[in-house]
């Protein structure tokens, strides 16, 4: 089975090949980014986005059939984010995909963003095995997300509030250090001591309550995350280091990062290990662009063996947790040998829910 996979929902234009009978392979890989145009305004600008998206697609997906020495008639799939993104970036992938396969004849196959990123874990050799949790951190994302098999998907865990990816790009912001904010940050965080500034771990957990009887009930431990409360207190203490009219110094804001990057990474932690321990998952993957995070894949490693030795614990290569189209790939790639194809009257959706 060869599969061309389109990817758009965001600031990159991607498309990849793969292949396999068994298990995906990746041919070939390409990824357009658009970071140095939206670098300048602090974040993506969906208009400027979507036009780009448009001058690079072709090329794009041209680059990549020939490092895969692949003719659109070698092809049995052809597949593309449907969504979640931003909607002018989808439409432009969606519609280029049913284009190609409108004109050459090729079945299409949607997929979902969020299970490309979950799936980018089964393009490695040492495949997860169900049942399996994973934590998917993106710009846009926060869950975490129980499978007992294939496309099978529960959510465990979400945001109330900013996604994980989205507290790294406005702390950045806060400290005028640049977009995207998680490589930045992290960068930062390196030269400085994670220990300077406390910041709070959140756990949304309600408080224990007395019934009718006079029994105590003490309700299940939350799963979900907060991180808007973070963003507010980095806030407050970058008010109180300039508050005497200076600038923050370049110790103060590698502090900072440190200290802010802990805090994220302690609240994903704790609920993470809440889900190990409740679900005993025999896989626990991370996925999504914050899982490029140094610091979160050893902090979690680390402590996911502390709590259940028999976890297996999985991460794709950097260049996998970021946007790329190998990873729509290999979630077609499932699709398409589960036979679980739902092409009818499919459209652009940028609210797209992973189980729809
Ligand atoms: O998955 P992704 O490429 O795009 C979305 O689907 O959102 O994730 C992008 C997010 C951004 O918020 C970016 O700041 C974050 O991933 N990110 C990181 C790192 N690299 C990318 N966050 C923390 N540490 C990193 N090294
Ligand atoms: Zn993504």
């Amino acid at each position: 089975m060869k599969i061309l996979a389109i990817e758009s929902s965001c600031d990159e234009t991607a498309a990849a090949i793969i292949e396999g009978e068994d298990s995906p392979q990746v041919l070939s890989n390409v990824v357009s980014t658009q970071i140095d145009i939206h670098k300048e305004f602090g974040g993506v600008v969906p208009e400027v986005a979507a036009r780009a998206h448009i001058e690079n697609i072709i090329p794009v997906i041209k680059k990549t059939l020939t490092e895969a020495k692949t003719e659109l008639s070698d092809l049995d799939y052809i597949t593309v984010t449907e969504g979640p993104g931003l909607v002018g970036s989808l439409v432009v992938g969606v519609e280029t995909a049913k284009a190609i396969s409108v004109s050459n004849n090729i079945p299409i196959v949607p997929v979902n963003h969020l299970e490309g990123h979950i799936y980018a874990n089964f393009l490695e050799e040492n495949k997860p095995e169900f049942p399996l949790i994973a934590l998917l951190v993106s710009g846009g994302h926060t869950l975490l997300i129980f499978m007992k098999d294939h496309l099978d998907y529960q959510i465990i865990g979400s945001t109330r509030d900013d996604a994980a990816g989205e507290a790294f790009d406005k702390a950045a912001k806060i400290l005028g250090l640049g977009y995207p904010g998680g490589p930045i940050i992290s960068h930062e965080a390196e030269k400085g001591n994670e220990n300077k500034y406390k910041f709070p771990t959140i756990d949304l957990t309600p408080q224990a309550t007395r019934n009718p009887v006079g029994f105590l009930e003490t309700p299940e431990e939350s799963l979900d995350f907060s991180f808007s409360g973070l963003k507010t207190a980095l806030i407050t203490k970058v008010k109180q280091l300039t508050s005497d009219g200076n600038e923050i110094t370049a110790e103060e804001k590698a502090d900072l990062s440190a200290s802010f990057q802990k805090a994220i990474i302690d609240n994903l932690s704790q609920n993470v290990l809440r889900a190990v321990k409740k679900y005993q998952p025999k896989t626990f993957i991370l996925s999504g662009g914050v899982a490029a995070n140094k610091n979160l894949r050893e902090t979690l490693e680390k402590n996911i063996k502390e709590v259940s030795a028999e976890t297996s614990y999985l991460i794709p290569p950097t260049n996998l947790c970021t946007d790329n189209a190998a990873m729509i790939g290999a979630a077609a790639f499932y699709h398409a040998k589960l036979k679980k194809i739902d092409d009818a009257n499919f459209a652009a959706n940028p609210n797209l829910k992973l189980n729809n």
